[in-house]
């Protein structure tokens, strides 16, 4: 055989192989499972009520209103919210029943199809904002009770605004180049070697609550990075490691910490806020005691980041110094001169496991613009924090910072004053108000 027909061979086999991937890639027809006829706007009948009851658990699990409701709006699932991402603001779409502007003409299939595969109804790309890589996992069975859920929903005619982001990001059809990359198309498979229990865990964190989407760091398109729910930066917050590690992660809680955190928002360490005080808030509280079991074992079970503890700064380092002062004025009232803090109510910064990690994101967004817990039903008067962006300069921010992340036990790197600085813009905060 000639040289030039073996390379032409090689390049029609690497040829059908791309292809392969791009068909595969590509692929909805897990999808067809669906039915193609009844449009979401026909409500569902009395015989369906069970059905609608299961959907409503899988979008409170799936959290659907966080993102596809305006914030102060009233009109669930009507769209509007806008997602910030490096590219742009991506507007989350109405998914009401409506006809003309939600989802009222569409097919249970086409429904499964964006849910699943991040197709719009004429077969587009949606962007990744929308967590379809998450929610490829969700069983046939949770998106046919999801969709009798999403037809029993109010129908509310909002016409959201669209999408404009800039040049690459603007062409829908260059998302098949980031499907291709970082989209898995493969539904939910059970590790045989595992309990029933973890199992249920890896469904719910892998798929429907997609907790990967901010706790697995991102690479520059978006797509996620090969170190699973090892924390990652949300800009102003930080969120943290959540494997088995017992520096950074979580591998030091008991499965019942875990639970609490989750049911609460907060347990004996560490109180939720930001991000993660919404996603208990709308979310994780109200799942069963079972899946929040599960969700414990599975994450008890991830390898582990491999941080590891550095020596303390010195007591007597000059930032140090300054912070502890900083601190024993301003900070003691609420966390204790032990940094243990008030259970359930104001963080303990001592052996917090998440103020360690390398990015100190949340500590600053914190003590710039104050904070509060999560509201829970099992914890209803969460604790609240004051802002002390007026009170205290950049400066003095960073070595707060510093001192609670080596003291009582803590160790990790120092914070300095030019990330304060940087935060205070991305926050709009003002700056130290002059003393008088
Ligand atoms: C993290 C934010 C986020 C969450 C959580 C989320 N979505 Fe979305 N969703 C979006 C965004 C953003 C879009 C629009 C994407 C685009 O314009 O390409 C979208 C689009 C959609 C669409 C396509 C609508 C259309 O008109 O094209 C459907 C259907 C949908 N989401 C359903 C759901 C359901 C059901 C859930 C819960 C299981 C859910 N989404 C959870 C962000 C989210
Ligand atoms: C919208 C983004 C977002 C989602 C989704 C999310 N988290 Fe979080 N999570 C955060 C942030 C931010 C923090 C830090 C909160 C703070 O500093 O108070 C956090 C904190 C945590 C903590 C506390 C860790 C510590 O050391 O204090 C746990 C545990 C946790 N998340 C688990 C989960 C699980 C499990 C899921 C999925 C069910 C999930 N998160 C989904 C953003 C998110
Ligand atoms: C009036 C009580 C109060 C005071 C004073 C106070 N805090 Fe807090 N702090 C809280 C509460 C409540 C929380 C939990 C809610 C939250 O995170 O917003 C918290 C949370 C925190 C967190 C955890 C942030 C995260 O990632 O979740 C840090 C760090 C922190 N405080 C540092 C400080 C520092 C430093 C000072 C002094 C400059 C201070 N606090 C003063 C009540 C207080």
């Amino acid at each position: 055989m000639k040289k030039t027909t073996i390379l032409g061979g090689v390049a029609f086999i690497a040829a059908a192989v791309a292809a392969g991937m791009l068909w595969q890639n590509g692929d909805t027809s897990a999808d067809d499972v669906a039915d193609n006829q009844i449009l979401t706007s026909q409500p569902p009948g009395a015989a369906d009520a069970a059905a609608v009851a299961r959907g409503k658990y899988i979008a409170i699990a799936g959290d659907c209103v966080a993102c596809h409701t305006a914030p102060e709006s009233k009109n669930a699932f009507a769209g509007g919210y806008s997602i910030s991402t490096p590219f742009g603001g991506i507007f989350a779409s109405n998914i009401t029943p409506d006809k003309e502007t939600g989802i009222g003409n569409w097919t249970e299939r086409d429904f499964y199809r964006a849910v699943r595969h991040g197709k719009g109804k004429e077969g587009e790309n949606l962007y990744p904002a929308m967590p379809y890589n998450a929610y490829v996992k969700v069983s046939d069975r949770d998106m046919h009770d999801l969709w009798m859920y999403m037809r029993s929903v109010k129908p509310v005619r909002y016409a959201v605004p669209e999408t404009n982001l800039g040049f690459p990001y603007n062409i829908r059809l260059a998302m098949m180049g980031w499907n291709l990359l970082f989209f898995k198309n493969s539904g939910f498979k059970a590790d045989l070697s595992r309990s029933a229990e973890w199992n249920r865990g890896a469904y719910l964190v892998e798929g429907l609550e997609h907790c990967g989407a901010c706790h697995t760091p991102k690479n520059l398109l978006g797509g996620d990075r090969d170190a699973w729910l090892q924390g990652s930066n949300l800009s102003e917050w930080h969120a943290p490691d959540i494997t088995a590690n017992s520096y950074t992660g979580i591998g030091g809680w008991s499965e019942q910490q875990i639970v609490d955190y989750l049911k609460l928002g907060s347990n004996h360490v560490a109180v939720a806020s930001g991000p993660m005080a919404e996603a208990v808030t709308n979310s994780t509280q109200h799942l069963s005691d079972g899946d929040l079991r599960a969700i414990a074992v599975y994450l008890k079970s991830q390898p582990d980041s491999g941080t590891r503890k550095p020596q303390p700064l010195a007591a007597d380092d000059s930032n140090m110094k300054m912070g502890a002062n900083v601190y024993s004025a301003n900070c003691t009232a609420c966390h204790n001169s032990d940094g243990k803090g008030i259970p359930n109510l104001a963080t303990s910064l001592a052996g917090n496991p998440a103020l360690q990690a390398e990015d100190a994101s949340s500590i600053i967004s914190t003590i710039l613009q104050g904070g509060r817990g999560a509201v829970t039903q099992g914890n209803p008067t969460s604790g609240a924090m004051p802002a002390f962006a007026w009170k205290l300069s950049d400066e003095q921010v960073a070595a707060a910072a510093t001192y609670l992340r080596n003291s009582w036990g803590n160790a990790a790197s120092a914070v300095k004053p030019e990330e304060v600085a940087g935060k205070r813009k991305v926050l709009n905060l003002p700056e130290q108000m002059p003393a008088h």
